[in-house]
């Protein structure tokens, strides 16, 4: 996909150390897969040269990266956050930065890691940048982003309804959202060009339904019928049977308390081997 970039196993350990930390968080399962596909999609219905999907595409999968910084009592609180807390994660692009500073590919994802909060009204973070000082990665990865935290279940909100997203991002429009950018999003969207993406976790994979937590389980690939898995929130373990493109799940009354936070190695090998060709 980039012409001058050789090596994969440089790339592997980018995304994983992106992967790893979504992991820390039960409600996030997916979201980087997600974030990824939506800005790939929108630098390619944007007309983009193919150097700037493919760092749409990887700005998406590491933006958050700084989140590792941020304590995991204010991340995963339910209610509002206080201002010492909300400064407190505004940090998180900064921390971003200073991680992967060094990283010899760092110049092709610190848009996206470190700007994509900011806003085109100036009233975004770290910055205030405006208009087009917000960098076109940046910009890219920023409605992407919102779009996923609207239409995902977090700990603090249930995932909101399609239409009601679209309405938001239609409103931010020229505000938080690059003009342009938000109305190519919109467009692919209504239009049904990102279903294969919404409430995925991965190609062909739709998140699943903890009863109690909400579509938060991110099955691997190869899920079969039989198999079970357990929720990341509240660690109920639920039988798989296969229904249609999904499964049902069947709770067998154990709880799994202990669970170790796993890199999403399919994402990782996906993408790395849509570079490697
Ligand atoms: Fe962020």
């Amino acid at each position: 996909m980039n012409a001058d970039f050789n090596d994969l196993s440089l790339l592997r350990s980018l995304l994983t150390l992106a992967s790893v930390i979504e992991a820390r968080d039960p409600y996030t399962g997916g979201h980087i897969w997600r974030v990824g596909k939506y800005a790939k999609a929108l630098a390619e219905k944007a007309g983009l040269e193919k150097d700037l999907v493919f760092r749409a595409e990887l700005g998406g999968l590491v933006h958050d990266l700084g989140k590792v910084g941020v304590s995991d009592s204010i991340l995963r609180k339910e209610g509002k956050l206080t201002d010492g807390e909300y400064a407190s994660i505004k940090k998180h692009p900064e921390i971003g930065r200073s991680l992967i500073y060094a990283h010899p590919l760092a110049p092709l994802v610190m848009d996206a890691v470190f700007s994509h909060h900011e806003r085109v009204d100036g009233k975004g973070y770290p910055g205030g940048l405006r208009e087009e000082k917000v960098p076109l990665l940046a910009g890219l990865v920023a409605v992407a982003d919102a779009f996923d935290a609207m239409t995902s279940t977090r700990s603090y909100h249930v995932r909101m309804d399609q239409e009601k997203a679209w309405q938001i991002i239609e409103a931010g429009r020229g505000r938080q959202f690059n003009d342009a950018l938000a109305g190519v999003f919109l467009d692919l969207g209504r239009k049904g060009g990102l279903s294969h993406i919404i409430e995925h976790c991965g190609d062909e994979r739709l998140m699943l339904c903890c009863p109690k937590c909400g579509p938060i389980i991110a099955p691997p690939s190869g899920t079969k019928d039989g198999d079970c898995l357990s929720c990341p929130s509240c660690t109920g373990e639920f039988l798989l049977h296969a229904g249609g493109r999904t499964f049902e799940l069947e709770p067998t009354g154990r709880l799994n308390p202990v669970q170790y936070p796993k890199p999403d190695t399919d994402t990782i090998e996906a993408f790395v081997s849509s570079v490697g060709g």
